[in-house]
């Protein structure tokens, strides 16, 4: 086989992985522009008469978005659940995003919002300067079935009936100093114990995560503490640290990130198992984005405008779209162990989405969340992928990287050409016969390895639909692209 031939070999007739759609999850948070004149926006000409933007949630309906974890983040290490319910909201100050907080944004707004978008409302709650008895009071006002205090305030608030919030999580990276009310990690499992056993003295039936991080010391304390309680562990990534500095890593910079979320999952499977917890405890990955969130320290003005350059469209091009769908065939390869992913945030920021006055941008990772979603099979077939790599300084990563998912009307071999200028020609090999033919597929390219979406041209980047034909035994994928050849059964 030429070196320039990539292989896939995948083999029907074993196995076959089921895997969570939890895992095209999304993520909100109460910074910059993500809740207020982001889906909610009382006044403007796109908003309904709760103020929740219908454009925001028609796009996340097309993204069939199966869950949203709120309120944050950062955010909740300093946010007081009680202060954005009832009639009279007082806008309190948030020590974590270190801006005021209207709190018009509540509970019952995000419920509300997640029955319009169709999806599972995901509670994060306060590990931070929270307490135990403040995680387990926001189950009872949810999900409290009696006549008692925090139940009769939901009802008072006008919602007779419990929301029924089934996903809470229990802190958000109470492992970083950045935190509001970090944690060590002798202190964190007992403390997600006290707070779990609280909440489930509420309401039995939710799913728990707690913080946690693909390193043993933090995680294995958490889960010798607290596992029996915890269906899932938290992780979060993010991999062109913009935090401070407002300058986003160019095409092939970001591609050498795309194994990266492979080697986190298969770390932290690593601690569940070390713990005793396979098969009992999965993985959220519910914080993921290629680019960090760009918010420098400090109160002034300058570092609080300085967010709105999260906002600047041609940050969000290929490298993007290819590292999603990267991510995306880690968490289908993995789908065992990861039952949820998040990506952070859904709109502005970093989002696949971006809203502005006059309707929203679908960035390039939008179309890849698209094709996922719609596209992928009910089962993720065991695939070899042996090829070139595709360096840059010392580091390099496949040149292709694909998977294939199979249901009763056929097979879909998705593949990601990372190259940003060559195409890569690909065999492909299934149930041991090498595939030959003309097939459909849906393919996502840009004009460039640069290109991105904006207000200005906001379908320069757009999937299509094609067919390709083999020619000598292999296929030719685009650069820089996102392809799905779908094999009819
Ligand atoms: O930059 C955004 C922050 O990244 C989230 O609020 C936090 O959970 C993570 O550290």
């Amino acid at each position: 086989m030429s070196s320039d031939i990539t292989s896939i070999v995948a083999d029907s007739r074993i196995g076959g992985q089921r895997w969570d759609r939890m895992i095209f999850g999304h993520f909100i948070e109460h910074f910059h522009t993500q809740i207020y004149g982001g889906l909610y926006e009382p006044g403007s000409q796109l908003a309904d008469d709760r103020g929740f933007r219908m454009d925001v949630i028609e796009a996340l309906r097309e993204l069939k978005t199966p869950i949203m974890r709120w309120p944050g983040g950062n955010y909740v290490s300093d946010h007081h659940w009680y202060e954005a319910i009832g009639l009279n909201r007082i806008p309190s100050y948030n020590k974590a995003w270190r801006v005021p907080e209207p709190n018009t944004f509540g509970t019952d707004e995000f419920i509300a919002w997640c029955r319009e978008v169709g999806c599972e409302p995901y509670i994060c709650t306060n590990g931070g300067n929270g307490t135990a008895e403040e995680m387990s009071n926001w189950v009872e006002y949810c999900n409290g079935r009696y006549e008692t205090r925090y139940a009769n305030q939901r009802r008072q608030n006008g919602n007779d009936r419990p929301f029924g919030v089934r996903y809470w999580g229990i802190g958000n990276e109470s492992y970083g100093d950045w935190q509001i009310g970090a944690k060590t990690a002798a202190e964190w499992g007992p403390y997600v114990a006290e707070s779990a056993k609280m909440m489930r003295a509420v309401d039995e039936d939710i799913l728990l995560s707690a913080a946690a991080v693909p390193d043993s010391e933090w995680t294995m304390g958490l889960l010798r503490s607290a596992g029996r309680y915890l269906d899932l562990i938290s992780i979060h990534g993010y991999w062109d640290h913009l935090s401070q500095v407002e300058n986003p890593s160019d095409y092939m910079t970001a591609i050498m990130s795309c194994e990266s979320p492979d080697r986190m999952i298969a770390e932290t499977r690593n601690v569940i198992g070390a713990a005793g917890f396979t098969g009992k405890v999965k993985i959220a990955f519910d914080e993921w984005n290629l680019r960090g969130w760009h918010h420098p320290d400090g109160t002034g003005d300058d570092k609080i405008k300085a967010r709105d350059l999260n906002d600047v469209p041609s940050t969000y091009t290929m490298a993007d779209a290819l590292f999603s769908a990267s991510f995306f065939n880690a968490c289908l390869r993995n789908a065992d162990v990861v039952t949820m992913a998040n990506v952070a945030p859904t709109v502005n920021t970093r989002g696949p989405l971006y809203a502005h006055k006059d309707g929203i941008v679908r960035r390039t990772t939008f179309h890849a969340m698209k094709m996922y979603v719609d596209h992928i099979r009910e089962r993720m077939i065991d695939a070899r992928v042996e090829g070139p790599r595709l360096g840059h300084g010392a580091k390099s990563v496949a040149r292709v990287d694909a998977i294939v998912s199979k249901d009763g009307a056929g097979t879909t071999v998705t593949i990601v050409n990372r190259d940003p200028t060559a195409k890569a020609d690909c065999r492909i090999m299934l149930d041991g016969q090498t595939l030959r033919g003309e097939f459909s597929v849906d393919i996502l390219e840009g004009n460039s390895a640069d290109a991105f979406n904006s207000v200005e041209k906001p379908n320069a980047v757009a999937p299509r639909r094609a067919v390709v034909q083999d020619k000598d035994e292999a296929f030719s994928i685009p650069p820089h692209a996102l392809c799905m050849l779908h094999i009819p059964a």
